[in-house]
């Protein structure tokens, strides 16, 4: 098969390890003027364009972006594909708003062809918005993530999604039972999961949706599959915790209601956990678990600051989320301009390069994908993104202000959306070209 090789030539900048740990500056690698190499959709080589060039053989095409920054495609590690016709719903917080909004909104999705318009308009979003991979809940209709695989599939993306598991405490025409729920998430695995770079995910709602006997059932699953992934939500909202004690009493509190189900794990992501205590924490890290940040989603619902600080103290890994439809917006940039805050309010700091990690190589870790997503290292799957410096008058003139990559990548964050990404990569492929 004839090699495809391509390079691209731009400032190049990727974390390599967690700023908590390392330090801000060992956590990543920048080049000025660097060059990125790829080959049969992977990366082959990065380095500075001096060191590279002098080496590449002339038939390899290179394609110069002389003022844009090219960084990996960045990682949503909580996001809602039916609520995507519902983001900016009014005036409710949490249990109010699956209620009035979510719930009747989700319904749609019983229509294949619903689910088929909406997972396209999705994943185009996705893309506009530099996110090449995420960790998606469909509908409880096992359609919805057929129409989400079979689209995301056409583009060979990395994706990982999973049916929602209800079976109370929702609407009739939105509830599944034990066995079905179990047997429509098997049909689906069995389908889908290890596909092209498709992975599924077992998605019970959360716990008060879910009875003990199809969380049961959802720990069965997790055991009958290699590296399944398991996504929910925990202590998101004061009210929702204080109904997971009624719903719950015979356990110690919300995070080990999941524990007794057998749900943490290594590829568990827990949306939110806004109010985990710190022993809460510490079993999360303990089990590898991983938790969903989601400032523009607990800003928007009035759900509370997430203690980045406190995951930190106890190696907890965590990713970035935009959970949309609580969440606002599609944009992980906008979603960090909006973490920044999260942290000013509670007297911290959230350094840019703390930011890129947390969209990148954090939320790979949270997936267990670092070894092929998240960073720009060779050997990597080649999805990675062309950041506009242009992309906006302000932006461009904010940046010609800016004096070195921290304070460039810092303004990218507080003014960048969808605009600021020219071009995203999949795979080595162009899947969106603004
Ligand atoms: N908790 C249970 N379901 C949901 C949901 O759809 N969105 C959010 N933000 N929290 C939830
Ligand atoms: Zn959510």
């Amino acid at each position: 098969m004839p090699s495809t090789r391509k390079a691209y030539r731009a400032a190049l900048l990727h974390s390599i390890a967690d700023p908590a740990q390392v330090g801000v500056e060992a956590s990543y690698e920048y080049f000025e003027d660097g060059l990125l190499v790829i080959e049969n959709g992977q990366i082959s080589a990065i380095g500075a364009a001096s060191d590279l060039l002098p080496g590449l053989s002339a038939e390899v095409p290179i394609q110069h972006y002389p003022d844009a920054l090219i960084t990996p495609g960045l990682i949503d590690t909580h996001i809602h594909l039916p609520q995507t016709g519902m983001v900016g719903a009014y005036g409710e917080q949490l249990l109010d708003w699956l209620n009035t909004y979510t719930f009747p909104c989700e319904s749609q999705f019983a229509d294949k062809a619903h689910a088929d318009e909406v997972a396209d308009i999705f994943i185009k979003e996705l893309l506009r918005n530099g996110t090449t991979t995420a960790l998606v809940f469909a509908s409880v209709h096992p359609q919805s993530v057929n129409s989400f695989f079979e689209a995301a599939e056409q583009l060979d993306l990395r994706m990982i999604a999973g049916k929602v598991m209800m079976d109370r405490n929702a609407p009739d025409y939105l509830t599944d039972t034990p066995e079905s729920g179990y047997a429509d998430s098997k049909a689906l695995i069995e389908r889908w999961h290890g596909k092209g770079r498709l992975h599924y995910a077992v998605t019970p709602r959360f716990a008060p949706t879910s009875t003990p006997e199809q969380l049961t059932l959802a720990g069965k699953l997790l055991g009958e599959y290699p590296d399944l992934y398991m996504q929910t939500h925990i202590s998101e909202n004061l009210q929702e915790i204080a109904w997971v004690k009624e719903l719950f009493p015979e356990r110690k509190g919300y995070l080990d209601v999941y524990d007794h189900y057998q749900l943490l794990g290594e590829r568990s992501v827990f949306a939110h956990g806004v109010h985990l205590c710190d022993d809460e924490c510490a079993r999360l890290a303990e089990t590898g678990s991983a938790v969903a940040f989601c400032p523009t989603s607990n800003f928007f619902l009035g759900s509370g600051l997430f203690n980045l600080p406190m995951a930190e103290k106890h190696n907890l890994n965590v990713g970035l989320g935009t959970d949309v439809g609580g969440g606002t917006s599609f944009s992980l940039l906008h979603t960090l301009n909006e973490a920044y805050k999260v942290m000013q309010l509670q007297g911290a700091r959230l350094s840019p390069f703390k930011s890129l990690y947390l969209a990148t190589l954090g939320g790979a870790r949270a997936l267990r994908l670092e070894d092929k997503i998240g960073t720009l290292q060779p050997g990597t799957d080649a999805d990675f993104l062309v950041l506009d410096y242009n992309a906006t008058p302000l932006l461009s003139y904010r940046l010609k202000q800016s004096k070195n990559i921290a304070e460039t990548l810092f303004v990218l964050m507080t003014l960048g959306d969808d605009r600021t990404v020219l071009q995203t990569y999949a795979a080595g492929r162009l899947v969106h070209q603004r």
